[in-house]
């Protein structure tokens, strides 16, 4: 048995879920958690929401209201939102949790006190008409890189983290003044010494999958700078230093610690070790974007505090919305709680895993989920069900028959839902969960066309023994998809359980 520290992601507390943190992140963690803990592992998996930076300050500004108020409204729906999808989260927490903030601090004093963290004073944007600086999202403008629609820290075009300074154009995005350069102090933390560590990380860790290393290694291609680890901002975690008075922690500094402060409020709660799971495996489940933050700043970081890095980070790639880009700003997006008002959750489940591998774009439309649907859950895994239940009913009374005398076609089947089983869990193992999916669906077409061939229906009146082996076959692959589907779709795997009489 392993233990297996898993994390999610932390959402912005700035809206509720939709349909891209379900695919990129949480569906595959919660199926490598399912099945982790299937075969017996001892699984810890931990969110939270990230509730400070400019995300949840912006908005409450739009709104009137403090960032608090924000952070837990949509808390309040993210959590729902997770628990409507099944996804088996052991801690879901919030970065303002009294014990983040004292996690978060920690951190920083421990950093600053081994030098990793300096004072320096920097130019930065202030906006002479509201009386601030402008961190991060407050401003906007060109990315000095590509050209394209930047905003402070981010570039909304080609990915890239920015230093709120190098932006062209900058606009301040409350009262569209153009801001001025001021100086201020802030504390910077030596990611550039990190840079021969993070590249042996990157290169030698084999765990890694391809899109995590090539994007990693081009950050480290282009040397690492350091980084500025505090803003001048009121919302956020203060910054635990004599003469740092309205400066907080960047976000990117602390939200990191949900991971771990998560965990810790779980052990509160439950006891088990959290630092007993992180040592043994350490995953974090992440959205393509924000490679550069966990396979960079978040190493280095705990490298620092003489912690052990990540084993693996797995990133999944983004999904767009018939055609298009999703965006929540231009609301262009499906929202969880909408789409689980009308179906099943685990129509999304498998819609979201089967349609595409995690490490490539794809996209959402609603025919071609519509499509699936009927194609495949309805005319292939919903068939065989009824089918072989139906049919079990009728002419068996209710009992599973005897399998005697099988043909060569029976044996053949047996063979197919014996190695099942196997083949779904190497592909689970290798992150490979679509292919996971495939496999099953595989073996349930197989058991259609050998009911088709076997033609129970005929064979009861002619031939007893030939329907009974079909119909105990046919109950021996539900009894198996029981138990491999439940970490794709734990609904559908209960109803099967719950019919056949197995025990969940
Ligand atoms: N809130 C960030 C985002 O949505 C992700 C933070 S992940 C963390 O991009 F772990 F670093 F918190
Ligand atoms: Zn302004």
């Amino acid at each position: 048995m392993s233990k297996y520290f898993v994390s999610t992601a932390l959402p912005y507390a700035n809206g509720p879920f939709h349909l891209g943190h379900v695919r990129s992140t949480y569906l595959p963690a919660d199926i490598f958690c399912r099945y982790h803990r299937m075969i017996g592992d001892d699984v810890l998996l931990v969110g939270a929401t990230d509730e400070h930076g400019t995300p949840i300050a912006v908005q409450a500004d739009k709104e009137g209201k403090k960032p608090i108020e924000i952070a837990t409204r949509y808390h309040n729906m993210i959590k729902r939102d997770i628990e409507s999808m099944n996804i088996s989260m052991d801690n879901f927490a919030r970065t303002t949790d009294p014990l983040h903030y004292k996690l978060s601090q920690d951190f920083f004093t421990y950093l600053y006190e081994r030098d990793f963290i300096y004072p320096q004073i920097e130019q930065q944007l202030y906006c002479p008409n509201c009386g601030k600086f402008l961190p991060d999202r407050y401003v906007e403008g060109i990315c000095p890189v590509c050209g394209g629609e930047a905003r402070g820290d981010h570039c909304e075009n080609c990915g890239r983290a920015l230093e709120p300074h190098e932006l062209k154009e900058p606009r301040c995005l409350t009262c569209n003044t153009t801001p001025v350069i001021k100086d201020t102090q802030q504390y910077y933390f030596k990611l550039s010494e990190f840079q021969d560590v993070l590249t042996d990380y990157i290169e030698n860790n084999e765990n890694l999958t391809d899109n995590v290393r090539n994007y990693a290694r081009n950050w480290l291609e282009d040397g690492l700078k350091d980084w500025t680890y505090t803003r001048d901002m009121d919302w956020g975690i203060p910054v635990p230093l004599d003469g740092a008075k309205g400066k907080v922690i960047y976000v990117w500094g602390e939200a990191f610690l949900g991971y771990l402060s998560s965990a810790a409020l779980w052990t509160r709660k439950y006891n088990p070790k959290w630092e007993e799971y992180w040592q043994d495996n350490a995953i974090h489940f992440i959205g393509k974007d924000i490679i550069y933050h966990h396979a960079i700043f978040w190493p280095a970081l705990l490298k620092a505090h003489e912690c052990k890095m990540p084993d693996n980070i797995f990133a999944g790639e983004f999904l767009s919305l018939e055609g298009r880009k999703m965006s929540t700003s231009k609301n262009w997006v499906v929202w969880v709680d909408d789409f689980i008002k009308k179906y099943d959750s685990d129509l999304l489940r498998y819609y979201l895993t089967i349609v595409a591998p995690l490490n490539r774009d794809t996209d959402f439309s609603w025919d071609d989920f519509q499509r699936r649907n009927n194609d495949e859950l309805a005319d292939v895994l919903g068939n065989f069900l009824h089918r072989t239940f139906t049919f079990t009913k009728k002419n068996f009374q209710k009992k599973i028959p005897q399998f005697e005398n099988p043909s060569e076609e029976d044996l053949e089947f047996l063979k197919l839902i014996k190695a099942c089983p196997d083949n779904v869990a190497d592909h689970i193992e290798k992150m490979e969960f679509r292919e996971g999916l495939v496999e099953i669906m595989k073996v349930v077409k197989a058991g259609n066309k050998y009911f088709n061939d076997q033609e129970p229906w005929k064979a009861i009146k002619t031939n007893e023994q030939k329907a009974a082996n079909c119909l105990y076959l046919s109950n021996q692959l539900c009894k198996v998809l029981a138990t491999i589907i439940k970490p794709y779709m734990p609904n559908v795997a209960d109803k099967i359980a719950s019919i056949i009489n197995k025990s969940k």
